[in-house]
């Protein structure tokens, strides 16, 4: 799927939804306030929206959803399993450091490409661009690409 380059008005609308979500956070174990949100290429959906998901807590902790995986079963409800990712971009109201986890990086190469540009947040401020083939280079795959 060809991938234009996102626009910088396109990456900062990203941010502001991941952060609107971040702020419904429920994480009362943690603290740790995340948020995601995946901007889908427009012919997997209807004009290429973004769909936002927040950490969801439990006092098992591990039957704890993250952000990115809440964005994206949100995103697969809402327009089905066909939807293909562009962008993700993962915020925390705790002024962190956040790439996705393990689990979150395997559950966005499902519905991505090598090329998809994934944004967190360094402790410092900035954001760091970079794909999901840096962060997951030799990926589990059941089907063939
Ligand atoms: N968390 C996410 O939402 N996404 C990630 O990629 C890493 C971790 C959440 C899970 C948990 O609620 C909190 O951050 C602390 O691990």
């Amino acid at each position: 799927m060809p991938t234009t380059p996102l626009t910088s008005s396109e990456i900062a609308a990203l941010h502001q939804r991941a952060t609107e979500a971040a702020k419904n956070s429920y994480s009362p174990y943690s603290h740790f306030r995340v948020g995601a949100a995946i901007l889908l290429h427009a012919d997997t959906c209807q004009l290429g929206e973004t769909v936002a998901g927040t950490n969801v807590e439990n006092a098992s902790y591990r039957l704890t959803t993250c952000a990115e995986q809440a964005a994206i079963a949100a995103a697969v409800s809402l327009y089905g399993p066909d939807i293909r990712i562009r962008a993700v971009a993962i915020v925390n109201l705790n002024g962190a450091t956040c790439m996705p986890c393990g689990a979150c990086r395997q559950t966005i190469l499902e519905f991505s490409s090598a090329e998809t540009a994934i944004f967190y947040p360094t402790s410092t401020g900035e954001t760091v661009s970079t794909t999901l083939s840096e962060l997951l280079p030799a990926a589990f795959r059941l089907l063939p690409e």
